[in-house]
């Protein structure tokens, strides 16, 4: 068993690039298994964050492989400014990044219909991240879909004005005006930097390296409260970001899996519409935003703060199968009094331990209210050098979900990390 998973168990941000990069040391390769522009993984060394989009974030250890699955969607024109910001010669990055032939590709016209779409849904909008996300996943299941190694075929062009003609008939029931071509240039040139490098079938390359006991770490994109399945649809993304989503995402099988890391933050943050039960508007979260810079990685938005959240989490845990915890951000708390947890919720007035159906459902949480630290934490290198309040923080998670919190994150930067003994 191989092959771990890491990923996100609240809405997206929970420091999973910052972490997989921590990680990276420990694997062979790191391969995304899905998502696509609308992640922005951070992560920082030598005083420098970087912020990447499709690549994996073991893109900066130059002797790891990192693998761009078939469950993600490529945007060619993102592909390209990504490689050029990240620094290595492309002669080099093509030797440590290698592509799935059948990753889909998100064409210039599905930008372009996810801001359509946004548009008609007025009020009721997902708040996308506008980078064709939905249309793409949705030409994915459709089956009409343009796929990486689509590319190197002699008539791709002609594949691609058919597949964008179908866009034109779509769009023409919107009162949404573009132009195309601003939005083609970057595209095809991306097109023609993805040629450089391989574009293969990446689940024979990563079975055989699995059987050879090279380690694989599966790295997830936004979170499991945004899955298409399990989130609070239709205000999610449109992968499975859950860890079943590494199987069809890379190719591999469920029996090679072995530690599933969960990812959290101290707190919640979310960006975009949906419900948020434990949502702070008022000072306490706009602390939260302020002082752990709440502000979106891929968008610039503003993300929504609140406490934690139990019953989220513990849904997380169980549809994941997490065996172990990662915590994050538990430095931007430093110097609350009190810190509330939610423990669970009143529904329609009704105690509840489970997520409502319904986005509407009016859900009041109920909190634990827990003391505070005050101790900057940023530079503790042992578990055991926490301030005892965090740990009883921590040991009050551990005990509500029965599953041991193994590494605690006390920066952004890489290392800024506590692994625990
Ligand atoms: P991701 O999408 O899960 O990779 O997370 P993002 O990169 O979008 O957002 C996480 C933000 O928190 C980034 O700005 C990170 O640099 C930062 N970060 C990660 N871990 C920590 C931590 O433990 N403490 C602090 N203060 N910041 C962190
Ligand atoms: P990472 O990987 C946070 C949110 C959007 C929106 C919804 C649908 O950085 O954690 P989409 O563009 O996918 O159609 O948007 O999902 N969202 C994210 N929120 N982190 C992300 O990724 C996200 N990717 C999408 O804000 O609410
Ligand atoms: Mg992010």
């Amino acid at each position: 068993m191989n092959i771990d998973i890491l990923l996100g168990l609240q809405w997206g941000d929970e420091g999973k690039g910052k972490i997989v990069d921590a990680l990276s040391p420990v694997y062979d390769i790191i391969a995304r298994f899905q998502g696509g522009p609308n992640a922005g993984h951070s992560l920082e060394f030598n005083n420098i964050k970087h912020v990447l989009h499709l690549i994996p974030s073991g893109i900066f250890h130059p002797d790891k492989l990192n693998i761009i699955g078939n469950g993600v969607v490529i945007d060619p024109a993102v592909f390209k400014k990504e490689i050029e910001e990240l620094g290595p010669p492309v002669d080099e990055l093509t030797k440590r990044l290698i592509i799935s032939a059948r990753a889909n590709l998100i064409m210039p016209s599905h930008r372009i219909l996810d801001a359509a779409y946004e548009l008609q849904k007025g009020n009721s909008k997902i708040g996308s991240t506008l980078k064709g996300i939905g249309p793409a996943y949705t030409d994915k299941a459709g089956r009409n879909g343009l796929r990486v190694g689509d590319i190197l075929r002699k008539n791709f062009r002609e594949i691609y004005a058919e597949h964008f003609k179908n866009h034109l008939i779509i769009l023409k029931n919107y009162d949404f005006k573009f132009n195309i071509k601003e939005y083609e240039e970057g595209w095809f040139e991306g097109i023609e930097l993805l040629k450089k490098f391989q574009l293969i079938n990446t689940e024979y390359l990563l079975n055989d390296l699995a059987v050879k006991g090279k380690r694989i770490l599966a790295e997830g994109a936004q979170g499991t409260m945004l899955d298409v399945d399990f989130g609070s649809y239709p205000f999610v993304t449109s992968s499975n970001t859950i860890s079943a989503g590494a199987c069809t995402g890379l190719g591999i099988s469920p029996k090679q899996i072995g530690e599933i890391f969960g990812i959290f933050k101290a707190y919640c943050t979310r960006v975009g519409s949906g419900p948020f039960p434990t949502e702070l508007n008022d000072e306490t979260g706009n602390n939260l935003r302020n002082l752990g810079h709440e502000f979106g990685s891929t968008t610039g938005r503003p993300r929504r703060c609140g406490w934690l959240d139990l019953p989220a989490l513990k849904y997380s845990i169980m549809i994941n199968g997490i065996t172990q915890l990662f915590m994050t951000k538990a430095d931007v708390m430093s110097g609350f009094k009190s810190i509330n947890i939610c423990t669970s919720y009143k529904v329609d007035g009704k105690e509840c331990l489970e997520i409502p159906f319904n986005n509407d459902s009016e859900i009041e949480p109920v909190y634990t209210a827990l003391p505070g630290w005050n101790e900057n934490i940023s530079g503790i290198k042992e578990f055991d050098d926490l301030p005892e309040s965090l740990k009883k923080y921590i040991e009050f998670i551990e005990n509500n979900t029965g599953v041991p919190i193994t590494l605690v994150s006390v920066g952004p930067d890489r290392k800024e990390t506590i692994f625990r003994k």
